[in-house]
């Protein structure tokens, strides 16, 4: 299948490099909001434009499929559905070194780098990121456009609300439920429920300041 990555950055990158050990996709090229990018070349392929260039590519490219990748869980969240909407099919780009246990369930359009492991009984919404090497782990459940930066770890049984991002290397106290909206700092202990629209920082995580629901 043809497929197009919305996002020339850093997870576009990610995104592409993945999407190399799955043949079933070809990275035709990409797409991204910045105007200043388009008609450029990135990984050696052009970037033809926002979700505006979507109907020409899947008439005259044959493009059938879209991956999101780009960081803000926000900006994710709002360009998911509007790919759907313009008729691609959305892509997840899972490497194929992710340790995943059936029944594990996983939503569509994820990005899922090398070395993370998914524990059986485990939940991932639509349109996450999961960083390499983070463990989610039994019976927990990330919600939808959430980002799980690399190293992070899980005990059992946790929650995780939409739109939250766990800062590189945090580790979760088994049974604990993070709101929605969260950010989690680097290297946080996170030993207690956060509520939502917060952001916590240190071992163990306090609340530094709320964060504006978008
Ligand atoms: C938590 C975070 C969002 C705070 O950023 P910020 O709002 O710009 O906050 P500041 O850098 O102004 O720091 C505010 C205070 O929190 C402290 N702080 C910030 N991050 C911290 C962390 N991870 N652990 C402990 N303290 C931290 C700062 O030292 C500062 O303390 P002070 O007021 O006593 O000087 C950011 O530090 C962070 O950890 N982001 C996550 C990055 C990440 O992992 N992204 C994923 C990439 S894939």
């Amino acid at each position: 299948m043809k497929v197009v990555i919305f996002g020339t950055g850093e997870n576009g990158f990610q995104a592409f490099h993945i999407l190399r050990h799955r043949p079933e996709y070809e990275v035709v090229g990409f797409l991204d909001d910045d105007r200043g990018k388009h008609g450029a070349t990135v990984l050696g392929l052009p970037v033809f434009g926002d979700l505006n260039a979507v109907p020409d590519l899947r008439r005259r490219q044959g493009v059938e499929g879209g991956v999101v990748a780009v960081g803000d869980n926000h900006v994710r969240g709002r360009l998911l559905p509007q790919l759907r909407a313009a008729g691609l099919e959305i892509v997840s780009a899972i490497h194929p070194n992710v340790f995943m246990d059936s029944p594990a369930r996983i939503g569509e359009g994820v990005i899922i780098e090398m070395g993370v492991a998914i524990h059986p009984g485990a939940t991932v919404g639509e349109g996450v990121f999961l960083g390499g090497g983070c463990i989610v782990s039994h019976h927990s459940t990330v919600g939808d456009y959430v980002l799980i930066a690399g190293g992070v770890v899980f005990g059992g049984h946790i929650r995780v609300g939409a739109y939250t991002l766990l800062g590189v290397g945090a580790s979760i106290q088994p049974h604990v439920t993070i709101g929605a909206n969260v950010v989690v700092g680097v290297g946080a202990a996170v030993i207690a429920d956060l509520p939502d629209n917060v952001v916590a920082v240190g071992v163990p995580a306090k609340v530094i300041r709320e964060r504006r629901s978008p």
